[in-house]
Order: structure tokens, then C-alpha cells, then sequence
């Protein structure tokens, strides 16, 4: 278990590199088995997700590690592929069932587990797997296992009852390879998408329109190895903008694509917070105080679902009733009982919580369920009067968060390992 005790109410600031994205390399490094050869991916984070697809990788026959000499660098070296993915991982990670597109699309084969429910809703994997049988694919499920067969895919016109990001993701992939054209309607647009589009488009793939609801890819017969550099974490972005709002202080982040924050930066914006962002740059300091908002999370470019458990730690210390809907998982509010503890006044109402903001909160010991509920905890903490405790017993934060704790700590934070 990881315990972190944050002593809190220290004002963050500085400068922070933000580091890239996680949400991109998965699906990317998911990618590289439809490489043969070796390539060569950059600005990956160093974090346990990558690692557990690194495994996955491997599990699959091929060779994946980050490079020794070059940081934040993956190797892969693609010169065999197996068609079946491993349990332990697959249900350790939703992500990795993003592989099934690229096994498919080279073996013609496919069995992968099904990754099962989280903490933050059901998650089922049907659009993924309609997405697959459109294009020609045979799917059963048997013992746990997606089987999902076809001698050659062909492109097809899809059209998704919902933007899933990671069922978007699961036919580009297979439709990079698939005989004839694909159009996908209704595909999420996400700049995590784009950056898969990229990475496809630089190994010889021919897609168009991603980031729009319509993608159209052209198959071609195969790809080949590329080097490739992943966009900057929107999300790590965010959270750290959070960070210099709820702190009170100020941070100027780096190497971020402010275009990709703009839902978040205008919350932020309306809450009264001061954001001034740059070419590749964006500033934060804290205003005179925070503005309760409404706010509903939705696909790409509305607000993302990723931050607002954050969100919601700083509109906990706003002046008046902020209203949060929920949209796209049923059941993401797992943090709220935990800033309770810490004195927020927060209830929920069906999927939206009524947030009654508090003029401070204070420390406590509190339990970190999923990822994003643990930013949201580890922000509430950096501004709680004493000291919070948070009790990380799968090590979420780790799972997405490149050693978060540290860097907070040489922006001003006093977080310490129990
Ligand atoms: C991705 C992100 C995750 C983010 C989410 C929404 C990665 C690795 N993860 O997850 O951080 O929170 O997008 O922005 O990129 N759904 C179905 N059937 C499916 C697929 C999804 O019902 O086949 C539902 C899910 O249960 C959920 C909603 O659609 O309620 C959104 O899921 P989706 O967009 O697919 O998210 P992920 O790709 O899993």
C-alpha cells in the first residue's frame, strides 16, 4: 500500500514540465505490434499503466523497455506476435484490451480477456467489439475470453451509438490495416486520437479527419517501424493547474498544448482563477477567491471526466453551490464521501453532485479509490489546514502520475511517504 502525508495550506510555485501523455502512449505503444521492426517511441511518462502495457507487450513475443540512456523513451523491437493476452494484465488495466484491434489486424486472431468492471462504473467493451464486427471480424466470448477471428478485415462504415474514446481507437487501429476504406461516424475526438492517427499516419497508414467526428481510413497491406514523440498530458496539465489555484500560489507549466485545455481553462477562468496561456506555456496563480460553476462532463472538447474529481476538490472551497453532472461514467463520485471527511460539504444527487462550497477544509485520513479521485485528494490535502493521510492501497496515483508527490514537493509541497 502507499501512504502519503501531505501537510498542508503551503503555497505551490515554479516551474513544471508537463509530461506526456499517458492516454496517447497506451493506445501508441498498443500500436507498435502492428510495427514489424523496431521503433522508437518518446515522451513517454514513466509510470506503472505504461509498464503493465510494456508487459503486455512482452507477454505478446515482443521486446519492449524504456531505454537506459535516453529518459521517457520506449524501445520496441516487433519480430514476433502471439494472439493471446494475458488475465493478470488485462484485468489490471483496462487498456490493455486496446490491443485486440492490432492482434487481430496481424494474426487474424485475437484472445483477450475481457478487462472487467472498476471503481468508476461497468465499463463494457461492446462498441469496441461492434466497431471489430463491422469490419469483418468474428467475435465469441468464451471462458472470460474475447475471441475475435478474420482472415482478412475489410473496411466498412461504422457509425458509434456513443464517442468512445477507446473503441475509436480499437477500429483505427484495425482499419490501418484492413482491405478497402473505413469511414467511422461518430468517432471520439479526443487529441489522444490524433496523436494515434499521427503515429499511424508516420508508419505509412492513410487516415483522415481524425479529430472530427468522422474518420476515414484507407487500409494499406502493412506498416512499417517509425520514431515518434507523444503530445503532452492534458490531464497532468490540469491537475497541475489545480494545484496552483487550490494552493493559492502559482505555476507556470511547460511543454503543454494549451488548445487542448480549453474546456478546463475556461472553467477555471469563470471560477475566477488567473490563466494566461502561451504558445507552449500557460500560466496560474489563484485569484481574490473561487467562484462556484456549474459543469457537466462530455466528450472532446467539452469538459473532460478525467478532471473533474479535480474540479471538484476546488469548487469544494468556492463561495456559493456549484452543480456537477456527470455524463460519461455512472458512478465516478467515489471521492466525495473522502472530501466530506476533510469538511467539504458536498451531496449527491443521482449523477450530479451539489457542491456547497466551504471556506477551508482540514486534513484527515482518506482512502484513494481510483486515479482521479486520488488527484482530487492529494489537491485537497495541499490546501487542508494540518495534515491529510491518504491510503493508496492499488497505487493509482502511481498508475498515472509520474512522481507527482516529488514534483509538488520542489514546487513547495511537504509530501511525505508513511
Ligand atoms: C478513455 C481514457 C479514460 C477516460 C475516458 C473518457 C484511456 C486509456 N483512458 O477510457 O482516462 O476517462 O476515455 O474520456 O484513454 N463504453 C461502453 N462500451 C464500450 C466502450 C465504452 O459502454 O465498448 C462506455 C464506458 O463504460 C464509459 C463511456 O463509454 O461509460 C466512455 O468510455 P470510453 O470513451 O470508451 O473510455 P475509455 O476508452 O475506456
Amino acid at each position: 500500500m502507499l501512504k502519503l502525508v501531505v501537510k498542508g495550506a503551503k503555497p505551490l510555485r515554479g516551474e513544471v514540465n508537463v509530461s506526456g501523455s499517458k492516454n496517447a502512449a497506451l493506445p501508441i505503444l498498443a500500436a507498435t505490434i502492428m510495427l514489424p521492426g523496431r521503433s522508437v517511441v518518446r515522451n513517454v511518462p514513466n509510470l506503472l499503466d505504461v509498464t503493465t502495457m510494456i508487459r503486455v507487450l512482452r507477454a505478446l513475443g515482443l521486446r519492449a523497455e524504456y531505454s537506459q540512456s535516453s529518459p521517457n523513451t520506449v524501445n520496441v523491437w516487433n519480430y514476433q506476435v502471439r494472439h493471446v493476452a494475458p488475465y493478470e494484465l488485462v484485468t489490471k488495466m483496462r487498456a490493455s484490451f486496446f490491443v485486440i484491434g492490432p492482434i487481430l489486424a496481424v494474426k487474424g486472431l485475437a484472445k483477450i480477456p475481457l478487462p472487467g468492471g472498476c471503481a468508476i462504473g461497468s465499463r463494457p467493451v461492446d462498441i469496441h467489439i461492434k466497431g471489430l464486427e463491422a469490419l469483418g471480424a468474428r467475435v465469441e466470448l468464451e471462458h472470460g475470453f474475447v475471441i475475435a477471428s478474420a482472415n482478412r478485415l475489410r473496411g466498412a462504415k461504422i457509425h458509434f451509438d456513443f464517442p468512445s474514446v477507446g473503441a475509436t481507437e480499437s477500429v483505427l487501429m484495425a482499419a490501418a490495416l484492413a482491405e478497402g476504406e473505413t469511414l467511422i461516424g461518430n468517432a471520439a475526438r479526443e487529441p489522444e486520437i490524433v496523436d494515434l492517427a499521427n503515429f499511424l499516419i508516420a508508419a505509412g497508414a492513410r487516415i483522415e479527419g481524425a479529430g472530427s467526428e468522422q474518420i476515414r481510413v484507407e487500409g494499406v497491406p502493412q506498416l512499417a517501424p517509425v520514431e515518434y514523440t507523444i503530445i503532452p498530458d492534458r490531464i497532468e496539465a490540469g491537475t497541475l493547474m489545480v494545484a496552483a489555484a487550490i494552493t493559492r500560489g502559482e505555476l507556470k507549466l511547460k511543454r503543454v498544448v494549451p488548445d487542448h485545455l480549453t474546456a478546463t481553462i475556461n472553467k477555471l477562468q469563470e471560477m475566477g482563477v488567473r490563466v494566461v496561456p502561451g504558445s507552449d506555456e500557460i500560466v496560474v496563480a489563484a485569484g481574490d477567491g473561487f467562484k462556484a460553476v456549474d459543469v457537466k462532463t462530455l466528450p472532446y472538447p467539452g469538459f473532460p471526466t478525467d478532471m473533474q474529481p479535480q474540479l471538484t476538490a476546488l469548487l469544494s472551497l468556492s463561495a456559493g453551490t456549484s452543480v456537477i453532472s456527470e455524463s460519461v461514467f455512472e458512478n465516478r463520485f467515489m471521492h466525495l464521501p473522502e472530501l466530506c471527511r476533510m469538511g467539504a460539504d458536498i451531496k449527491l444527487e443521482g449523477q450530479s453532485a451539489i457542491v456547497n462550497g466551504v471556506s477551508r477544509l482540514s486534513g484527515a485520513p482518506v482512502r484513494v479509490t481510483d486515479l482521479r479521485a486520488g488527484a482530487a485528494l492529494l489537491l485537497a490535502g495541499l490546501a487542508a489546514e494540518g495534515e491529510t493521510l491518504l491510503e493508496d492501497r492499488d497505487h493509482h496515483l502511481n498508475r498515472g502520475y509520474e512522481r507527482l508527490a516529488e514534483r509538488f514537493n520542489a514546487l513547495g509541497a511537504d509530501i511525505s511517504k508513511k
